[in-house]
């Protein structure tokens, strides 16, 4: 039982609230990811789980045992710093062990776990190594191996692969899962990439200025994003001012039936459409939206428009094998998908 409860957990910097009523239920064994834009109070919140800081109100428990109070070292908690913290004048062995020497573990028993930890991050026979001789992965395998050296009941990383170039990166995102659910250690990730937390988490909590936006398993984030906000950091989207009444949404002087499936959270008044760039449909029609093609962008697995109606901007992405008859300047119809759109206060 080594769930993670946050209760009412606020912290203030002086007159600055950096957390605010923050409450989480991470269940044991999950792997979490802490999601937002810089700023937002990502770190701060992992600090006092860690009990690197204390909270200016509210409660931490792991195992449904209060941890408020308990200091860092007695909480069974694992950690990785953004900036790794790697002892240079250590190797690489003693690096990984050094939480174990601190808690009085005897050397044989160090030595046999580093061996261990090795192979899981997979750096075998690397111990005697010095920081300074690995490569950027490796040091970060190194920091992995080190939090995971005291077998902790939750683990927590602070934007652990930032520093990693992007192939590298994604690399190693599906190596940290693999590690995880090897373990089944309760894992909470900090991140401001989407893409990292849609690809590790069983559950993301989205934070904006010390406040949960939404907590929820990925596909139900991006599907029924609880606000504006949500909606635009989890992957991309069109957001639209709209109106909605009689069963449509009017958007961009236009109206649009609300049909099944359509995501509606209010059933009258202003609100905010969004509509996923692969939800937005070009030509076939002359009803809809009249928008102009301000640019093409062409991935290969996906044709990007981006299209001007007035001053919004809108942008689709089309499969492979569409869109050839679409150029720059050119004038379409555009409608949304029936049954995907969005609309959130
Ligand atoms: N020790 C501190 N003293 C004063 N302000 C701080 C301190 N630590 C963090 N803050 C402020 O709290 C806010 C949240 O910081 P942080 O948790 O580091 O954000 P994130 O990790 O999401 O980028 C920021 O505005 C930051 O400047
Ligand atoms: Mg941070």
């Amino acid at each position: 039982m080594t769930e993670l409860r946050i209760e009412g957990l606020s912290k203030d910097f002086g007159t600055f609230r950096a957390l605010d009523n923050v409450s989480l239920d991470i269940p044991n064994g999950k792997f979490v990811c802490l999601l937002g834009p810089s700023g937002c109070g990502k770190t701060t919140l992992l600090r006092v789980i860690a009990g690197l800081e204390a909270p200016s109100d509210g409660r931490v428990y792991v195992g449904g045992t209060d941890q408020t109070n308990v200091p860092t070292h007695k909480r069974g908690m694992g950690m990785v710093f953004q900036s790794l913290a790697l002892f240079p004048h250590l190797d690489v062995a003693k690096n990984i062990t050094y939480p174990l020497a601190i808690r009085g573990v005897d050397k044989a028993a160090q030595r046999a776990r580093a061996e261990e930890l090795l192979d899981l991050v997979r750096l075998p026979g690397l111990g005697a190594r010095r920081i300074h001789q690995l490569s950027g992965g490796q040091r970060q395998r190194v920091a992995i191996a080190r939090g995971l050296s005291i077998n902790p009941q939750v683990f927590l990383l602070d934007e652990p692969l930032s520093a990693l170039d992007a192939s590298l990166r994604e690399h190693m995102q599906i190596e940290l899962r693999q590690i995880q659910q090897s373990l089944g250690v309760t894992t909470v990730v900090v991140t401001h990439d989407q893409t990292e937390a849609l690809t590790m988490a069983d559950l993301v909590i989205v934070m904006k200025d010390g406040v949960i936006q939404q907590a929820g398993a990925p596909m139900d984030l991006y599907h029924r994003p609880a606000n504006a906000f949500v909606a635009g950091f989890i992957g991309t989207t069109n957001i639209m001012p709209c109106t909605v009444a009689d069963g449509a949404v009017s958007v961009l002087g236009h109206s649009f039936p609300i049909t099944k499936g359509d995501r509606i959270a209010t059933q009258s008044g202003a609100a905010q459409l969004s509509v996923r760039p692969e939800h937005v449909v070009i030509g076939g029609t002359t009803e809809g939206l009249a928008a102009e093609i301000t640019f093409l962008r062409d991935l290969g697995e996906s044709l990007h428009v981006l299209m001007r109606v007035g001053d919004q901007e809108i942008n689709a992405h089309l499969a492979p094998g569409h869109g050839h008859d679409l150029a720059v300047g050119k004038s379409v119809n555009i409608r949304f998908r029936n049954g995907q759109k969005v609309v959130v206060q």
